[in-house]
């Protein structure tokens, strides 16, 4: 039997009913957002524009969740997405959207949020970085071992809107083809053998994640493998299987993640060949990355973001603190211009980097602290810094309430605030409303065909609270 139509808007839809909405925009995990009513329909996919059929799969208070069945009217936005895992995969949510539409979107996602969450009314017009080559430009990828139905581990990426599982990846365009070769070997050579894939809600097994990196400028291929903290006694086997299955690789490693938190990092158990590190470059600097350690993903738009942060943040040669500096890569690009830099990080293995690198590119005039951010502005006066700059780049949570006061009471003149999570930044920004005025804003596209966006913004600091910033 054809499944009904709901004829009645208001009329709560029931889980397995068809649907024919308008999608109007897409929200912040790439999912289409359309109405039913008065309900908010959240669909897998469809574009904004589209008219599409979709099956109620789940009932929220707010919401309904829908899938795609079919696009009654498409957008004529809509593209062919090359890769045979879209639709299935969670990674790319947008391949099947042009790519100048996506950004679009991004942008007028970020002037959205600055306006509503950080409640500026006048926001400095955007200056927008598109990605160059949209596909292959991700230096760095994380692959997830799931449980086949044959029981046989699976190595890949994970199915949309499912954390649990992996499916087994045959191609990959966000990335160099290699990382798919390396997945293929690594898959056969665990296929026969008698390791468990671990279970993240019974915390037993020991396949964890599979970490594949390029040094996109240098040609290194760093392979880490994470497992739970189980003895092992085919790692040596299993790195001449990788030597001998892909030559190109210059260094692997075994990392070891013994706690729940489902990561892939933790102490090196075992670096199997080569340095166990990464080298990349960024315009004249070369960098050492620890296997576990930050560095963008994007190594093109990385450079691109750090020329338009470099040049709001030294107009003039003066101290610089970088807080949350990774492996050092905004410290040294900035330190030509800097008369000193500062840069602060949690991680000790990057902390570490970071210092190397200072060394192996001959630059004198910057320094790394290995300790929290909020510890060490209750430690230290920003006195130092006030006539110079600051630098903020956290991980997608954003900034600690604290971090925010302390910045607010006592910043500089001038803080450059780079952020990979856009809600996150725009509720920053609020906070330190009033005492910083937002003067330039850069959506640097580091992430095409998933619905992220880099941005970056310079606030200065406004003694007279501005008619643009709503305090
Ligand atoms: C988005 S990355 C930015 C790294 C660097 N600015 C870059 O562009 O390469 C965020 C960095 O913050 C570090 N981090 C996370 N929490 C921190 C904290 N509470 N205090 C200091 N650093 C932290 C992470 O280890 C990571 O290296």
């Amino acid at each position: 039997m054809k499944p009904a139509i709901s004829p009645t808007p208001a009329a709560m839809p029931r889980v397995g009913e068809l649907l024919d909405v308008t999608v109007t925009d897409w929200g912040d995990q790439g999912r289409g957002i359309a109405r039913h009513g008065n309900l908010v329909v959240l669909t897998n996919r469809g574009l904004p524009g589209e008219t599409v059929r979709v099956r109620v799969t789940r009932r929220r208070r707010r919401h309904l969740e829908a899938d795609l069945e079919s696009v009654l009217v498409p957008s004529p936005h809509r593209v062919a997405a090359p890769c045979r895992h879209f639709g299935a995969c969670g990674g790319c949510r947008l391949q099947d959207l042009d790519y100048p539409e996506q950004l679009a979107g991004k942008v007028r996602h970020l002037r959205d949020q600055v306006q509503r969450i950080g409640r500026i009314e006048q926001i400095p017009e955007i200056e927008v970085v598109p990605c160059d080559s949209p596909y292959r430009y991700r230096n760095k990828m994380e692959f997830s071992f799931g449980l086949g139905r044959d029981g046989a581990p699976t190595l890949g990426l994970h199915p949309r809107d499912n954390y649990r599982d992996s499916f087994d990846l045959e191609e990959c365009w966000l990335t160099d083809e290699r990382a798919v070769e390396i997945v293929a070997a690594v898959r056969s050579f665990l296929a026969s053998g008698p390791e468990a894939v671990y279970d993240p809600v019974a915390h037993a097994g020991f396949l964890r994640f599979l970490v594949v990196r390029f040094g996109f400028r240098t040609g290194d291929v760093l392979v880490n493998l994470v497992t739970a903290d189980v003895p092992w006694p085919r790692s040596e086997e299993f790195a001449t299987h990788l030597q001998g299955s892909c030559p190109y690789v210059t260094t692997a490693l075994w990392t070891v993640n013994a706690t729940r938190a489902n990561v892939a990092i933790g102490p090196v158990r075992e670096v199997f060949f080569g340095p166990g590190t990464l080298r990349e470059r960024l315009g004249p600097w070369e960098f050492e990355i620890a296997a576990g350690g930050f560095f963008q993903t994007n190594t093109l738009q990385a450079e691109r973001l750090f020329e338009r942060v470099v040049g709001w943040t030294c107009p003039t040669p003066t101290p610089v603190l970088d807080l949350y500096s990774g492996a050092g890569a905004i410290s040294l690009c900035l330190s030509p211009r800097a008369s000193h830099v500062t840069g602060v990080e949690s991680h000790h293995d990057s902390v570490e980097s970071a210092r190397r690198n200072a060394e192996r590119n001959r630059i004198a005039n910057c320094e790394f602290v290995c300790a929290d951010t909020l510890q060490f502005l209750k430690e230290q006066s920003l006195d130092r810094w006030r006539r110079g700059a600051v630098i903020v780049d956290p991980p997608r949570a954003g900034l600690h309430p604290k971090v925010v006061k302390i910045l607010g009471e006592t910043g500089p003149d001038r803080i450059v605030y780079v952020s990979c999570n856009t809600a996150a930044f725009a509720r920053d920004l609020e906070m330190l409303g009033g005492r910083y005025r937002l003067t330039r804003l850069a959506a640097v596209d580091m992430f095409p065909h998933t619905p992220h966006i880099e941005s970056a913004a310079l606030l200065e600091r406004d003694s007279i609270p501005s008619s643009g910033v709503t305090p």
